[in-house]
């Protein structure tokens, strides 16, 4: 067949780069199928961009293939490129020659109408052909590209960690078990399972960050990061929380929570514009059927300095606010989305950047400060999502970090390899997490994280 010789729609609609009046081979699925006054119209999309070509087809009784095709069908057209006559479209396609596929019939769920978008979770194997959904797969694939891009260029390297693993590198409990016993008889020893017995010989998990092994990599190489799916076991049924998501780690030896704010704030900034520039198409239509606000969002943090506030401090504006918040607010407490959604909306109206939490509150690796009972951890707050980076200078001292683990009720034996780090060569480094399906939230407008995962992991749902 001569399927690689194929036109891309986006090479004629977006790049203008096809030629007029020459033969070419256009291969796709069908959205719309009229006629009228003995032609046929159909609008082909084969998924390179937001745009459909349409296919003229003059006397349709010479090309058969017509009788079976309807909506969702994938087809071949082959005909000369023209400028089209009719308003709205530049170009169409006046076909010489039409070829099924393959078929779809009357049950092809997605028909000319806004289906809802918890309808479309159900056919998630369907969702990717609708403008939506074809519009977000196509930006995640631009944003990991620009992620790559921002990285190499600044000559971090990018390390794959592990997926299995047998640390909790949060220390938060949030796991998932990899394990190949039997859970209807488990092997005991003493009253408990006898995890040797287990293939690891040791209990394993799925990776909540690859940070740890990043730490590892860092002390060799300098500045590097990760990007992987990840996954915790929290039982967060909320728009923002998924049990599989992605995640960016960068991390870089000889550095400190003001070179981590730095590259954070760039990074988003990077990310943002890109967008804009590369993903022209899909921004425009994230702005259109999305949330109108979306692309002036993006100019504005693009064009904001991000303020930097000490967590007490943040916990003092948000005392004297006068709001009423669900969660009540005082020194120590986790902050909420509500209480980081007022300070970047309503006190700040740009991004915010809180840092030397309360100890009691953050992982057991962030470096503590001189008061003895906060860390240097930091947060990425942004209008309208709250969290999206979190992030912190690690603690480079061997015997605080000790004390650290065992006060957080870890066993400093089983971290043996990674306070060998600070045995060997420490260095003060730091590094920070972004959620890449937020990110993407935050680019297109989508509210919701199920409608930015191809296939979301969330509690009661692990389908397809
Ligand atoms: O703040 P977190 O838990 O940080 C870490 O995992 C560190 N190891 C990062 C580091 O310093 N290398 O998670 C980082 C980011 C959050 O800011 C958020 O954007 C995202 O990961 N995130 C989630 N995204 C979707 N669903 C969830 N359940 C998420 N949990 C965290």
């Amino acid at each position: 067949m001569d399927y690689f010789k194929r036109t891309r729609i986006s090479k004629i609609l977006l790049e203008n780069a096809v030629p007029l009046n020459q033969n070419i081979i256009v291969l796709g699925w069908v959205r719309t199928i009229r006629e009228s006054k003995g032609v046929a119209f159909i609008e082909i999309n084969d998924g390179s961009c937001m745009g459909n070509l349409q296919a003229v087809l003059h006397d349709p009784t010479k090309f058969p293939a017509l009788e079976k095709i309807l909506t969702g069908a994938s087809v071949r057209a082959v005909g000369k490129l023209v400028e089209s006559p009719a308003s709205g479209q530049k170009y169409e396609l006046t076909v010489s020659e039409f070829e099924l596929v393959g078929e779809a019939d009357q049950t092809f769920p997605l028909q000319k109408k806004r289906h809802s978008f918890e309808y479309l979770r159900e056919i998630a194997h369907l969702r990717p052909r609708t403008n939506t959904f074809g519009a977000v797969n196509r930006i995640r694939s631009k944003i990991a590209y620009a992620v790559h891009e921002f990285f190499q260029e600044r000559g971090f390297y990018y390390i794959h960690t592990p997926i299995i693993s047998a640390s909790d590198a949060e220390g938060a409990g949030d796991l998932f078990r990899v394990t190949t016993l039997d859970l209807t008889k488990p092997p005991m020893k003493d009253g408990i399972i006898d995890f040797d017995l287990d293939f690891f010989g040791s209990e394993a998990f799925l990776t909540v960050s690859g940070q740890l092994e990043a730490e590892i990599a860092a002390m060799a190489l300098g500045d590097v990061y990760t990007f992987g799916p990840t996954f915790r076991a929290e039982n967060s049924n909320t728009s923002r929380h998924a049990s599989e998501f992605w995640m960016i780690e960068p991390e870089m030896a000889f550095a400190e929570l003001e070179d981590d704010m730095a590259i954070a704030t760039d990074f988003l900034k990077y990310l943002f514009q890109y967008a804009l520039e590369q993903a022209a198409d899909e921004m425009a239509f994230f702005g259109q059927w999305i949330d109108k606000e979306t692309p002036k969002t993006l100019e504005h943090v693009i064009n904001s300095e991000f303020v930097r506030l000490p967590y007490s401090e943040a916990i003092k504006t948000l005392e004297e606010s006068g709001e009423n918040f669900e969660f009540p607010v005082k020194w120590g407490i986790d902050m909420q989305s509500e209480h980081e959604r007022y300070l970047t909306e309503k006190v700040f109206r740009k991004p915010v950047i809180v840092y030397d939490y309360p100890k009691d509150i953050k992982a057991f690796y962030m470096r503590v400060n001189d008061d003895g009972r906060t860390v240097r951890a930091m947060d990425v707050l942004v209008p309208k999502i709250g969290e999206i980076i979190g992030g912190s200078q690690r603690e480079e001292r061997y015997d605080v970090l000790r004390d650290n683990m065992i006060s957080k009720g870890l066993n400093p034996d089983n971290y043996g390899w990674y306070l060998d780090l600070r045995k060997y060569g420490t260095t003060p480094h730091a590094g920070f997490g972004l959620g890449f399906e937020r990110t993407l939230m935050y680019i297109t407008g989508m509210a919701n994280i199920r409608d930015i995962l191809p296939f979301p992991r969330v509690p009661r749902w692990a389908k397809f």
